[in-house]
């Protein structure tokens, strides 16, 4: 079902910036006695599905966990799968990714992909660098931790060049350095399967967003699973330490 869910209210407060931890793939296929592999391949059903929505809601930017930099401890046999499925995800989705108006962009650490994949993420960020209507981030080796000290690695190179002094490092001037630059911190961070953990995703750039957990597996994470989340975060007071 669409916008006509009783809870939602797309009249105001649409989150600039939702943030997806993507979990119970595994958990999916389990249940269902199929190898861990299908629930992954239904997992990118629910990626299309969460593409869609967040276009026809407004949402302009959608960040989601699809390998971190601890994944490569998965068995090899399933890394293979991912970084397969990571492959034909773009192939097939490029085109009509690109015909809607998204700009998909990469972060995380590149030089553990194959040359291949590198190339795909290269072509796939260029052929779309143009559009606008939803900045589609997808975090592939990425660790919250490892992009914080690459970017201290980079201020400590700037400074020791002299092109930096301590006094200069204020926080608009760290965010600079991030892979996440330009875009603006998440608004809503919503983590599936029931774990209520941010496992070193987007670290410094959650500081003040609003975590939703729930229960559902991601494969079944619906576009009303989403509408639902938003509902709610609509329905929530920011303060950001203030007084409200
Ligand atoms: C967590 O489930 C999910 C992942 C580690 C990978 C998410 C990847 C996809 C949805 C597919 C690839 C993405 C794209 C964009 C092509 P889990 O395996 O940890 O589940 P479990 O905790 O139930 O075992």
């Amino acid at each position: 079902m669409a916008l006509a869910s009783s809870t939602y209210d797309g009249s105001s407060g649409m989150p600039t910036h939702v943030a997806i931890i993507m979990d119970g793939n595994g958990r999916w296929a389990k249940a269902r006695g199929l190898p861990r592999i299908e629930g992954h391949r239904k997992g990118v059903e629910a990626v299309r599905t969460a593409t869609k929505t967040c276009m026809d809601l407004g949402v302009e930017y959608l960040t989601i966990y699809a390998f971190s930099a601890e994944n490569w401890k998965r068995p090899l046999r399933e890394v293979d799968d991912l970084m397969g499925l990571l492959r034909l995800y773009i192939r097939r989705e490029l085109n009509e990714l690109r015909r809607n108006g998204v700009q998909l962009r990469f972060i995380g650490d590149r030089s553990r992909l194959s040359n291949d994949i590198m190339k795909l993420l290269q072509e796939a960020e260029t052929e779309t660098a143009v559009n606008r209507r939803l900045i589609f981030t997808v975090a592939v080796n990425y660790g919250g931790r490892q992009e914080i000290l690459e970017a201290v690695q980079g201020i400590a190179r700037d400074a020791k060049d002299g092109a930096l002094e301590p006094s200069d490092i204020t926080e608009a001037v760290f965010e600079r350095y991030l892979q996440s630059v330009d875009v603006p911190d998440p608004d809503l961070l919503i983590r599936t399967s029931g774990e209520q953990r941010l496992s070193n995703f987007l670290l410094w750039q959650s500081a003040y967003t609003e975590l939703a957990f729930t229960s559902t597996l991601w494969p079944d994470f619906t576009r009303q699973c989403l509408e639902d989340a938003i509902s709610d975060y609509q329905k929530r007071e920011r303060r950001y330490g203030g007084t409200g």
